[in-house]
C-alpha cells in the first residue's frame, strides 16, 4: 500500500485541526495591550489550566524563593510565551485522553523530553526553559498522528524498532515512505505554531541539515536531540542504543560543548526530575 503524506496530514481527525482554545490563546497573548490579570481571568476559567500553570510557576525551573499564591503572581513567573506553551501542552494533553498502550508510551516520553530539555536548557545557560519545554513535548507529534491514523501499519514500525534496534525514523521511511519529523512538521506548520517549534520538529534528528548561523535555532534543536538521545538511554522509549554508545559520538553535545563526563553525571539528575516534577503534565 502506498502511503501519501499529504494525505495522511489532510484525513487524520483530531490532531489536525487547531483547537479553538489555543487559537483563542493565541489572540489574547500576543496582544501586547493586555495586562497579566486580564490574562488570568481568562485562564481561572479552565482549572485544569489554572492548576497547572501554578504547577510550573512553582517548579523548580522557574526559581522561585516563595510560592505564587495568585494566579497573576503565576503567570508574571511564566511569562506569555511560558503561557502559550502550557496552553499548546493542556490541549495535546486532552487529545491523549483514551489512553491505549502506545498512546501512553508516547506521551511519558514526550513529558520525559520536555523536562529533560528544560534541565539541559537551564544547564546550558543560553536557551529558554519555556521554548525548551513545548519542543520538547511536541518533537514526535508526528509519530501520534501517524499511529492514531494507521494504527495497524504504525505498529509494524514499533515492531521493526524493537526487533531490528533501528530508529523510529529509519522504520518509518522504509514503511510509509516518510518520517514523523516530516509529519509533526506539515501539522505543526497547519497549526501555524512559532516557526522555531516548526523547525525543531523538522530537525531533531537531522541536526546538520540546520544552517549554521541560525545560533538559536540550532542550539535549541540540539537541546531537543540530546533530551531525546538521554530519554532513550532512560529507557522511555521502545528504541535501544548499542552497548557501544558514548556521548562523545552525539553530534548535539558537541554542539551544545556537553562533555561526556558532564552528561554522564546529568543522567541521574534528570531522571529524578523527571520523576519529581512530571506532575506538571498531568
Ligand atoms: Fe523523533
Ligand atoms: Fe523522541
Amino acid at each position: 500500500m502506498q502511503y501519501n503524506i499529504q494525505k495522511l496530514v489532510e484525513n487524520a481527525s483530531d490532531l489536525t485541526c487547531k483547537p479553538q482554545v489555543v487559537t483563542r490563546a493565541e489572540n489574547l497573548l500576543l496582544d501586547p495591550t493586555v495586562a497579566f490579570a486580564e490574562v488570568a481571568k481568562v485562564v481561572s476559567m479552565d482549572h485544569a489550566l489554572a492548576a497547572r500553570t501554578f504547577k510550573v510557576a512553582n517548579s523548580c525551573f522557574f526559581g522561585r524563593m516563595i510560592k505564587a499564591k495568585t494566579l497573576t503572581e503565576a503567570i508574571v513567573t511564566i511569562g506569555i510565551k511560558g503561557l502559550y506553551s502550557l496552553v499548546l501542552v493542556h490541549t495535546i494533553k486532552q487529545y491523549y485522553k483514551s489512553f491505549g498502550l502506545q498512546e501512553r508510551s508516547f506521551w511519558n516520553h514526550a513529558v520525559g523530553v520536555s523536562i529533560a530539555s528544560m534541565t539541559l536548557a537551564a544547564e546550558h545557560g543560553l536557551c529558554s526553559t519555556e521554548d525548551a519545554m513545548v519542543c520538547g513535548l511536541l518533537h514526535d507529534i508526528g509519530k501520534d498522528l501517524m499511529n492514531g491514523t494507521e494504527p495497524d501499519h504504525y505498529a509494524n514500525v514499533t515492531r521493526k524498532v524493537y526487533n531490528e534496534r533501528v530508529s523510529y525514523s529509519c522504520a518509518e521511511q522504509e514503511l510509509f515512505g516518510f518520517t514523523h519529523s516530516e509529519v509533526g512538521f506539515m501539522l505543526a506548520q497547519k497549526w501555524n505554531l512559532p516557526s522555531d517549534v516548526q523547525t525543531v520538529i523538522l530537525y531533531h534528528h537531522n541536526l546538520k541539515t540546520i544552517e549554521k548561523d541560525a545560533v538559536e535555532l540550532l542550539r535549541l534543536t540540539s537541546i531537543v536531540n540530546l533530551a531525546d538521545i538521554m530519554c532513550i538511554k532512560l529507557g522511555m522509549s521502545i528504541q535501544e542504543f548499542d552497548n557501544g554508545f558514548s556521548w562523545e559520538d552525539v553530534e548535539a553535545a558537541k554542539i551544545l560543548e556537553f562533555s561526556e563526563e558532564r552528561l554522564n553525571e546529568l543522567e541521574p539528575v534528570i531522571r529524578r526530575r523527571i520523576d519529581e516534577e512530571k506532575k506538571i503534565f498531568d
